[in-house]
C-alpha cells in the first residue's frame, strides 16, 4: 500500500452524463469536443487567391452598386479587410468581456460561483476562449500576408466601447461585475449568429475561412448552454439589489450588438482607400437599421425568471 489513494476507475460519460448538473454533464464532455484539444492547422485547407475571404452578404453596404461594380482586387482586400475585422472583433469580444467573465467567476467575485462543478467547467471555457483566440489570429493571417493588409488598422469594435462606457459609468466593483455578467451572457447567445454563416459558407467562400469560424461555433454551441446554467445558479443567488441591478442592465449589450458599426468600416475603408467610400458610407448610414432578434435572451431571462426585459427590449427597438 501506498499513502496515496488509487484513482477512482474511470466513469464512461455516458453514465457521467446520465446523471449531474448542467455543468458535471459539460465537463464530462470536454475532452472529445473541445476544439483545441482536436484542431489540426496541418490538414486544413490551403488560402486559395480565386476566392472571397469573406461573404459580400454580411457587410452593410454588400449590395452597394459602387461595391458591387468595384475593380476585382479592390473588392478581394475589401473582403479580405472584413475578415480580420470579423476575426479582431470576436478576439476583442473574448479579451474584453467573457475571459474576465470566466476570471471574475472562478475568483468566486460573482454571486452563485461557489460550486467546484461551475469552477471546472468555466475554467475549460475560458481554455476554450483563450484558445479562439490563437485560432482567429492565425487564420488572419494569410488574407493579412496575401491581400497586403499587413499595416491595416482596426479600431476596436462599438460592441466593446459601449461595454467600456457602460463599465466606466459603475464604480461600485459588484455592479461591474454583474455587467461583465450580463454582457458575457449576451454575447454568448448572439455569437451563434455572428459565426453561424461563416460556418456554413458557399463554395465562392475561403473554405479555409469556413473551417476555422466552424470550429470556433462549435465549441460556442457548448458555451450557449454553459452560460445560461451560470446565469441561473448566479441570479439565484443574487440578493434582491443585486437582482434589481442586473435586471436594468442584461438588455443593454443587445443594443450594443445592434450596431452595424459604421465607424469600424469608416476607418478600414479610408486605410485600403476603397473607390467610392464616401458614397458607400453615406448610403449606410442612411439605411441604418437596428434590427437583431433578441427572442433568445428574452427566453433564457424568462427561464431564470428576470423581469422586464422583454418590456425593455421591445421600448428601444420601437424608438429605434
Ligand atoms: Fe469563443
Ligand atoms: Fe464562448
Amino acid at each position: 500500500m501506498t499513502d496515496i489513494d488509487p484513482p477512482p476507475p474511470p466513469q464512461s460519460e455516458s453514465a457521467q452524463a446520465a446523471r449531474g448538473s448542467v455543468f458535471e454533464r459539460l465537463s464530462a464532455s470536454w475532452e472529445r469536443r473541445a476544439q483545441v484539444r482536436s484542431f489540426r492547422w496541418d490538414t486544413a485547407p490551403a488560402w486559395d487567391p480565386a476566392k472571397d475571404d469573406f461573404l459580400p452578404q454580411l457587410l452593410p453596404f454588400g449590395e452597394h452598386p459602387a461595391f458591387v461594380g468595384a475593380p476585382a482586387a479592390d473588392r478581394a482586400r475589401c473582403l479580405a479587410a472584413a475578415w480580420l475585422a470579423f476575426n479582431e472583433n470576436q478576439v476583442g469580444l473574448e479579451l474584453s468581456i467573457v475571459i474576465p467573465t470566466c476570471v471574475r467567476l472562478l475568483q468566486g467575485h460573482i454571486p452563485g460561483a461557489q460550486d467546484p462543478a461551475l469552477w471546472a467547467t468555466v475554467s475549460e471555457a475560458l481554455t476554450d476562449e483563450s484558445y479562439h483566440i490563437v485560432l482567429t489570429q492565425q487564420g488572419s493571417e494569410t488574407s493579412r500576408e496575401r491581400r497586403g493588409l499587413r499595416a491595416l488598422q482596426i479600431p476596436r469594435s462599438a460592441v466593446i466601447a459601449a461595454f467600456e462606457r457602460v463599465q466606466a459609468e459603475h464604480t461600485e466593483e459588484w455592479q461591474r461585475d454583474l455587467i461583465l455578467l450580463a454582457s458575457t451572457v449576451v454575447t454568448e447567445i448572439f455569437i451563434h449568429a455572428h459565426l453561424r454563416m461563416m460556418s456554413y459558407p458557399p463554395d465562392s467562400l475561403q473554405p479555409l475561412h469556413g473551417l476555422v469560424t466552424r470550429t470556433h461555433f462549435t465549441d460556442e454551441l457548448a458555451h450557449a448552454g454553459l452560460f445560461r446554467a451560470v446565469l441561473k445558479a448566479s441570479y439565484t443567488a443574487m440578493d434582491a439589489t443585486q437582482r434589481a441591478f442586473f435586471a436594468s442592465v442584461v438588455h443593454l449589450p443587445v443594443r450594443w450588438f445592434a450596431d452595424t458599426d459604421l465607424e469600424q468600416w469608416a476607418a478600414i475603408l479610408d486605410q485600403i482607400e476603397f473607390p467610392g467610400r464616401d458614397e458607400i458610407l453615406a448610403e449606410a448610414r442612411a439605411l441604418r437599421r437596428e434590427l437583431v432578434d433578441y427572442s433568445s435572451l428574452v427566453k433564457v431571462c424568462d427561464e431564470v425568471g428576470i423581469t422586464g426585459v422583454r418590456e425593455r427590449l421591445a421600448a428601444w427597438s420601437a424608438s429605434s
